[in-house]
């Protein structure tokens, strides 16, 4: 269960564990949604039949941690996001925990787990400082922290096997008895016949209720037209790399600035969906309107309704992602073969044999029904509730704004390179989003197939920005498709330089395979660095040239370090990355050893320097992975 209302009831989480009659508090400090957080609660529930409540620490005194009674267990589930920060739910204990004195949690037993990316700086560093101080408080910890880690996608393993440790836990220490779970519907999806196509979902734009926070900073979602679009390196024989531009003009109040992200809700390939509705044995009911109802008070649907299976499984969750183990877990009850149900059981127990398993099959959740037990309907008894909550809701991916607002006010352009994932062994994991945008680029581009030539998209803002000065110097480092919002920058320098505005001096570090394989936007570079008003300098590294050396971005950066050093130390400048997590790493470790040298600084006065320099937004990253 979770504690809808918690803000409306009791603010002692003592007293609501009481109440409830709950003997686990799950704290959740993370961005997931309402489905994710249900989840261990509710197998905490039908596993040891006991309650466990998946509660918001902001929606309680943090203090009253101290009264959770010594026969509970709270769990801690905590990511780490950029700089070492906790999530926003996490602030209020966060603050509290800082100045908190003397032992009131010494009646406090507690496991924790964090979830975080080992390609960034301050990994897992969140998890670490809330066990330390708990731990001063007087708590006391019956679990190794457990740390999760995002790098290799790798955090639902180690999020099992933290379940793992906890459940032995209770099993052990707490005098749960374990039995085999029995599902229970927390959905129902009724069809509903008397419902006009008018009535219902389609794959219309659709996103759950916002909070006032997330509000702010995402424009609603809008069916956006393609103006225009075209592939960047034709003569890329294996990737594709994709220039798009939608245009807002049907949508007056729909603004960006240079430097925000745009939002695209893909949608799934129609022979995914088929596969899916057709072990189901729902294809003829594919396009009939049906009705979905949380059954309990604390489940939020994570779709709209009324909809249809077709737009459940094409536009509105997520079917093409790999199915996770403890999803597979929860199949085996409705295996229809015993054949189905020992290798169901199997992948889901063992580790090495899932792995395996991914590793030669592109393993989504219809993939893995139809070798599992193939054939039209062979799943039709595995109810409909359970694989709409076993799915994730779609999540929008994000691309760096690659045009300028002051340019192109009602037009907005992105650079995607379509991705698809290789495994170890055969299996190949297309990218959905990169995938989508590219048979849409086809489609408006007169090739056959669909006619749709919209994409579902919203603005979120970023603090991705230029200095307010354009006088301001700017260094900006990219690989690839990173190099998208510094195009933006200099779309908007250059004009401004147009119109008599002094700009400041500008370096773009910019990092590829090849000059001829995935030199983005080439030509718009050079144009602008032949500009002597643009005062513009662009630094290739092309790590696989026809010839020579391999060369990073960071090597030139420190071939540079004089320039990049003075512009830094000496000329104010704005330091900006853009890629992926691990080349801004090193990218950083560059310059803070060329900086640190030049100053004569020890480390810790360079990380007051680079501190100082992130806090007044002369040091911006905007990477991911
Ligand atoms: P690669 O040839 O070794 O893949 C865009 O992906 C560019 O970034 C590619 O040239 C890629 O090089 C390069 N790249 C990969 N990892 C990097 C890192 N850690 N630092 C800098 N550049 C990197």
């Amino acid at each position: 269960m979770t504690d809808a209302g918690a803000t409306k009831g009791t603010r002692d989480i003592g007293e609501k564990l009481g109440q409830i009659g709950a003997d686990v508090v799950i704290f959740w400090g993370s961005q997931s949604g309402t489905a994710e957080r249900n989840r261990l609660s509710k197998e905490i529930r039908q596993r040891f039949g006991k309650k466990a409540l998946a509660a918001d620490a902001s929606d309680y005194e943090s203090a009253s941690i101290g009264n959770i009674p010594t026969s509970n267990l709270a769990v801690f589930i905590v990511s780490t996001f950029g700089e070492g920060d906790p999530s926003d739910n996490l602030q209020d204990l966060w603050s509290w925990l800082e100045t908190a004195k003397g032992t009131p949690f010494s009646s406090l037993k507690y496991v924790a787990l964090g979830l975080g990316n080992s390609n960034y700086k301050y990994f897992n560093a969140v998890v670490d400082v809330v066990a330390s101080k708990l731990n001063t408080l007087g708590a006391q910890c019956l679990l190794p922290i457990g740390k999760a880690d995002d790098a290799q996608g790798q955090t639902e393993e180690h999020y099992l096997d933290f379940k793992a440790a906890l459940f032995q836990l209770f099993k052990d220490k707490m005098g749960f008895e374990e039995h085999d779970p029995v599902y229970e519907p927390a959905i129902t999806l009724v069809e509903d016949n008397s419902l006009e196509p008018i009535d219902v979902y389609n794959g219309e734009p659709w996103s759950p209720n916002k909070d006032r926070k997330t509000a702010r900073i995402m424009s609603p979602v809008h069916s956006l037209p393609i103006k225009a679009t075209r592939e960047l390196f034709d003569d890329s024989k294996d990737r594709n790399f994709i220039h798009m531009e939608v245009d807002l003009s049907e949508y007056p109040g729909l603004k960006y600035k240079t430097g925000d992200h745009l939002g695209i809700w893909p949608e799934n390939p129609k022979p995914e969906v088929e596969r899916l509705l057709r072990s189901l044995g729902k294809l003829s009911a594919a396009s009939s309107p049906v009705s979905l109802r949380s059954l309990d008070e604390e489940t939020k649907l994570k779709v709209p309704t009324p909809t249809t299976l077709e737009a459940l499984f094409g536009n509105y969750l997520e079917i093409c992602a790999a199915v996770p183990r403890e999803t597979i877990a929860s199949l085996v009850q409705f295996a229809p073969t015993s054949a189905a149900k020992d290798v169901l059981t199997a992948i889901s127990n063992d580790k090495a044999a899932y792995e395996k398993l991914s590793d030669s099959m592109y393993l989504n959740l219809g993939r893995l029904l139809e070798y599992t037990a193939p054939g039209e309907g062979a799943w039709k008894d595995i109810p409909l509730s359970l694989v709409v909550e076993a799915l994730p809701a779609m999540q929008p991916r994000y691309y760096s704004i690659s045009s300028s607002s002051v340019v192109h006010a009602r037009q907005i352009a992105i650079t995607a390179v379509v991705s698809d994932k290789k495994m170890q062994g055969e299996a190949i994991i297309p990218g959905l989003c990169t995938n989508h945008l590219l048979g849409l680029q086809r489609s408006f581009l007169g090739e056959p197939g669909s006619m749709q030539t919209t994409i579902n998209a919203h603005v979120r803002k970023s603090t991705f920005k230029m200095p307010a000065s354009m006088a301001q110097p700017i260094i900006m480092v990219a690989a690839g498709t990173g190099v998208a919002p510094f195009r933006a920058f200099l779309q908007e320098r250059e004009r401004l330089s147009k119109m008599g505005r002094e700009i400041g001096r500008t370096i773009l570090f910019f990092g590829c395979r090849n000059e001829k394989q995935d030199f983005l936007y080439a030509n718009e570079l050079r144009e602008w660095a032949s500009i002597p008003e643009m005062s513009l300098s662009v630094i290739t590294a092309f790590s696989r040239p026809d010839d020579g050396e391999k060369v990073y971005v960071q090597d030139r950066v420190k071939e540079c370090a004089d320039e990049v050093c003075d512009l830094i130390t000496d000329k104010e400048a704005s330091f900006y990355i853009c890629d992926s997590a691990a080349m801004a790493r090193d990218v950083s470790k560059v310059v803070g050893e060329q900086v640190q040298q030049r100053l004569g600084l020890d480390e810790m006065r360079l990380r007051e320097f680079m501190d100082k320099q992130k806090r007044i937004r002369r040091w911006q990253q905007d990477v991911w992975g």
